[in-house]
């Protein structure tokens, strides 16, 4: 279909200009409203500052942070891996910034671009179908679960009322599955921590609705016995779940779906390049094999013979977000994947695992089980996990997750990413082993370097003040 920019403006035109209304020449789509006195610029107790002053204000403040742009950020299980720059500048062109309630026939090419990322992700995923619409890992498992359970009740096994959950587990696999109102069967890892098959033979049965399971897990450590997994779950008319976090240590070279899994999500800022959110627009979308497609969340897109069009798939749960997901997102997204290639992913995964394990190979705390994927677990011992990551701040490095998983004593969950050169790596092994020799007194005034020291992290995370305000207050 020939893309004709002329008459798409006059067909949006036509359709807002009953809504428009003219002020000083200009169209406005609000009435005149008078604004509030204490709102308006002159009421404003705004300092006056030169412009080198301003300059200074937020280059400090930026100084002040920490973040991917200033140093490693090896948070196991997070993920927080650079982000080429380039996908921004793809995300900035004009032709990216569409109005999410346009006539498909106006926007064909935000439409084969979806289309072109459904397809880029089911072939990385061996999947059948994908849904890009919900807006983040955790919300991926959450659409997940309802998938599988509009599945099992279309298939007369609504009574199915369990998720079964390794003990390794993100906390979100949990807290998805008691949202989507199931009984969460707690699964302990076996000594190697992979997942224990006698054990999964016993919790499965009748009543197992879905195994969620992320591979490599949250270890590193890849789950040999994937194959005998499934099948155990599969026999008694269950569901395999593969929680997407750690599909960067698979990319281009095996795939969720070749091993069994029948739904899984796709965590784009930790697999891909776009940033990991912090709770802002981020996306995770779902993937599933061919008999759980017309579950999947509307709107899907396809293509026709006369271009692309948005379909509501024939028993969609619905929709999980705002029209189509987080657009920019997912053209970050799109772009990253287009550039590596085949080849480009298959490589960033090989240097992500090859990273991790170099990495602990270096480190002087005991690191328990391996080989490792994309990260690996170690134990602060009788060091306190989380002084450990305080002081590593002081040597100018971001800390691993602490604490987690706890099948690990004082864990120290270290995860590199593909990003890193060697030089950054030995400098994270350095500070890992000037912290391990330090005592209990550096560790427990730690940090000393930082802008702030030790905060209530629940708070600073949930309460955010965004303004600047004085100490005393
Ligand atoms: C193993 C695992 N699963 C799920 C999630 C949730 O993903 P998201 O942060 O995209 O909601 C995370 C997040 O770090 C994770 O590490």
């Amino acid at each position: 279909m020939k893309y004709d920019q002329a008459r798409w403006q006059r067909e949006d035109e036509d359709r807002y200009e009953p809504l428009l209304s003219e002020k000083d020449g200009e169209r406005v789509d609000v009435d005149d409203a008078p604004l509030p006195d204490d709102l308006t610029r002159d009421s404003l107790d705004l300092p006056e500052i030169s412009e080198p002053e301003l300059a200074r204000h937020y280059t400090r403040l930026s100084q002040m942070n920490y973040g991917v742009d200033s140093g490693p950020y090896p948070l196991g299980s997070c993920t927080m891996k650079y982000n080429p720059k380039f996908t921004e500048d793809v995300a900035a062109l004009p032709g990216a910034q569409v109005h999410p309630d346009r006539s498909a026939e106006s926007v064909q090419g935000t439409l084969e671009l979806m289309h072109g990322l459904q397809d880029y992700l089911a072939r990385i995923g061996g999947m059948d179908a994908v849904s890009l619409q919900p807006p983040a890992g955790a919300a991926g498992e959450f659409t997940g679960i309802l998938v599988a359970k509009a599945y099992h009740e279309a298939n007369g096994e609504g009574h199915r009322d369990e998720i079964i959950v390794p003990d390794s587990a993100h906390g979100t696999n949990f807290a998805s599955a008691a949202m989507g109102g199931y009984d969460v069967v707690e699964l302990p890892s076996g000594d190697d921590g992979r997942v224990d098959l006698d054990a999964l033979e016993a919790a499965a049965g009748e009543d197992t609705a879905l195994f969620m399971l992320t591979n490599p897990n949250t270890l590193g450590l890849f789950e040999r016995d994937i194959e005998e997994i499934a099948d155990v779950v599969h026999d008694v008319g269950g569901l395999l779940y593969y929680d997407g976090a750690n599909l960067n240590a698979l990319l281009g070279q095996a795939r969720p779906g070749d091993m069994g899994f029948d739904i899984m999500h796709y965590n784009v800022h930790k697999t891909f390049a776009t940033p990991h959110g912090g709770g802002g627009p981020g996306a995770g979308p779902v993937g599933v094999v061919s008999d759980l497609a017309e579950f999947l969340p509307a709107p899907r897109v396809r293509e026709t013979e006369n271009g692309y069009e948005r379909f509501d798939p024939e028993n969609t749960i619905g929709k999980v977000h705002g029209f189509a997901g987080n657009w920019l997102v997912l053209v970050k997204t799109y772009a990253y994947i287009a550039r590596l290639g085949d080849a480009g992913l298959a490589d960033a995964s090989a240097k992500a695992v090859l990273n991790a394990n170099y990495l602990a190979e270096q480190i002087d705390y005991e690191v328990p089980h391996g080989p490792f994927h994309h990260e690996f677990v170690a134990s602060a011992g009788d060091q306190d996990a989380a002084d450990v990551a305080k002081r590593m701040l002081d040597y100018g490095v971001h800390p691993p997750t602490t604490k987690w998983p706890e099948i690990v004593p004082e864990a120290l969950m270290t995860e590199p990413t593909e990003v890193e050169n060697r030089e950054t790596l030995d400098q994270l092994a350095e500070a890992f082993n000037a912290v391990a020799r330090e005592d209990e007194d550096a560790l427990a005034d730690a940090p000393q370097r930082t802008t702030a020291k030790r905060i209530d992290q629940a708070d600073a995370a949930r309460n955010l003040r965004l303004s600047w305000q004085s100490l005393d207050e």
